[in-house]
């Protein structure tokens, strides 16, 4: 599914949000937009701008002072058991710090929120595999990821969001430590998962990422909303007809 194809449901409603944390700080004031079901979506601003606040909220980590936050039509501040469960199968985050099991292999920290949703091992095996030839990982299968270099724990991070093929994805800070080869698998791989069905937000700042792409660009500053824009479309690389050829379920991009 193309960008211009997805359907216009909204996949995320941020409705007058706001964040604060004791004793004094605001990190968000009055976010309202809307993310399309199948959009790419830039999130950008400087440090301490609120990117991360925004995602944890986004993800259920955090939970907002004021307004509310809707994925697939559920405030997601308000579900509970099996749907809450259900819900954060389908949420894939891959978190700035990358919060990985350091004493796990690299395919085992992968296959985990796969594990979580009950696939048959084969499954599993396969998809590693297969994200780990995208992101030209293939020798790091079997090597704890407290002993991977920073970029490759990151890539590692992008997989294990991407791994059970959620319908929205929420990547922090996705290429900050990869170099411009890497950082371009990390994008055909996100763009994959796009087609496939996704939402994806992406906090950057990193501004190849999205200057030149066609998606939409939310600049927050000192916590609010300074700009919406997009991408200028020039020089968007060739990966519209790239697709997820890892033959995992899921995705479907019209629901969680
Ligand atoms: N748990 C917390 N307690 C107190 N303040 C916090 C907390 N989390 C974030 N903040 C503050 O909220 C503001 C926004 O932080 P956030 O991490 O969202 O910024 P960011 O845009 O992601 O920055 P960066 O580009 O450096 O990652 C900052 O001033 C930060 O210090
Ligand atoms: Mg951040």
């Amino acid at each position: 599914m193309t960008e211009a194809a997805a359907s216009q449901t909204a996949m995320i409603e941020i409705i007058k949000v706001g964040k604060s944390y004791p004793p004094n700080v605001t990190a968000l004031t009055d976010i309202s937009v809307s993310i399309a079901s199948g959009e790419i979506f830039f999130l950008i601003g400087r440090s301490g701008a609120g990117k991360t606040t925004l995602l944890k909220l986004l993800c259920n980590m955090e939970k907002p002072t004021n307004g509310l936050i809707e994925v697939a039509g559920m405030n997601i501040h308000q579900v509970t058991g099996n749907k809450l469960a259900k819900l954060r199968q389908r949420v894939g985050m891959a978190y700035q710090d990358f919060r990985l099991l350091t004493d796990r292999t690299v395919a085992e920290n992968i296959a985990i929120s796969m594990e979580v949703s009950y696939k048959k091992n084969q499954i599993i095996r396969n998809r590693v595999r297969s994200l780990l030839a995208q992101l030209q990982l293939e020798d790091k299968h079997d090597i704890l990821t407290g002993d991977l270099s920073r970029g490759e724990q990151q890539r590692v991070a992008i997989a294990r969001a991407v791994a059970n093929s959620p319908a929205l994805i929420l990547v922090d800070e996705p290429t900050g430590n990869l170099d411009a080869t890497s950082t371009e698998q990390v994008m055909e791989l996100l763009i994959r998962c796009r087609n496939s069905g996704a939402t994806i937000v992406i906090a950057t700042h990193d501004e190849a990422l999205y200057r030149h792409s066609t998606h939409r660009i939310m600049k927050l500053h000192n916590g609010r909303l300074d700009s919406l824009t997009r991408g200028d479309g020039q020089g968007q690389p060739n990966t519209a007809g790239a697709t997820d050829d890892t033959g995992a379920t899921g995705g479907s991009g019209d629901g969680i």
